[in-house]
């Protein structure tokens, strides 16, 4: 990838400053027969490098929040920037850009393909971005690594555990080198020892890689590894905890970068 980065355009994008803004998002689900507020002119800031955890019960609107910050879907109201990208400005296609190369995501279900090796299922995504198979081969290879997956690099995913098919997941989700890595119920599906080492995997990158991680989570071990945690209750804001003073450096992180495409992008986006 290019070493073109959003300093070149708005500044540099460093650890402390803000990477997402939901902006007053509203999203009503229309029905045949009725409507569903799911979220309440939600507004929130999140910063580059910042682990924030969103809480809240069953249908509150966590999954419909992750699917707007993460680009999967668009609000009825508000809008949602990535640095200086407004996502409501973006066409299909260069929301697909943004989802590629920008974003992590870990979903609950795991969603690896059945017939790949480990290696094959992180490697794919790479290639996705442009890469030759070998260079998708060994960034994937790193990735795994990373979660501490080297040894299984060619066990398909009915050959490796629950934790593991997770930590392949997050592996996956790496390998693009995400800005954002948005975790919706990461540890639903894990005991409790696997559960607080896949949470440590996700404070590592934070913390030693600028990553900013999003999570939704029932799982209240996920907190203390929290900077702040969003708490929403039927779809807005019910308040926002800082889990402890915000230990943010003024280290740069130029975290966004993506060469010309991303120059593109955001002309495009200033001009719509
Ligand atoms: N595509 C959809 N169409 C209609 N209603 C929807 C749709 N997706 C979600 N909803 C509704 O919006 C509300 C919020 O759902 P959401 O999935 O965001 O909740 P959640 O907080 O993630 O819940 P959980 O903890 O159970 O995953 C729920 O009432 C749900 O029924
Ligand atoms: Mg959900």
């Amino acid at each position: 990838m290019s070493d073109t980065s959003l300093a070149n355009n708005t500044g540099i994008v460093k650890r402390g400053d803000t990477i997402v803004s939901v902006n007053n998002v509203s999203k009503i689900f229309k029905l045949k027969k009725n409507e569903v507020h799911a979220l309440k002119n939600i507004s929130v800031e999140i910063k580059s490098g910042e682990y924030l955890s969103i809480m809240g019960p069953s249908g509150s609107g966590k999954s419909t929040l992750f699917n707007m910050i993460g680009a999967l879907d668009s609000p009825s109201k508000g809008n949602v920037e990535i640095g200086p990208l407004d996502l409501t400005k973006l066409s299909s296609s260069q929301l697909a850009y943004v989802r590629c190369n920008y974003i992590g995501y870990i979903f609950q279900a795991y969603n690896l393909i059945p017939s790949l090796t480990a290696l094959k299922n992180v490697a794919l995504a790479h290639v996705f971005t442009g890469a030759t198979e070998e260079e998708a081969d060994a960034a994937a290879k790193k990735c795994l690594e990373l979660v501490g997956l080297g040894h299984r690099l060619d066990h398909r995913p009915d050959e490796l555990s629950g934790g593991q098919q997770q930590r392949v997941a997050i592996a996956r989700s790496l390998v693009n080198d995400p800005t954002i890595m948005l975790a919706d119920e990461p540890t639903a599906n894990l005991d409790f020892n696997t559960g607080a080492e896949i949470i440590g995997i996700l404070k590592k990158l934070s913390i030693e890689q600028g990553v900013t991680v999003i999570t939704a989570t029932h799982d209240h071990k996920m907190l203390k590894n929290s900077d702040r945690i969003l708490w929403i209750k039927d779809g807005a804001v019910d308040h926002i905890d800082n889990a402890e003073d915000l230990h943010i450096d003024e280290g740069a992180v130029s975290s966004l970068s993506g060469g010309d495409e991303l120059e593109n992008l955001i002309e495009d986006n200033n001009r719509t």
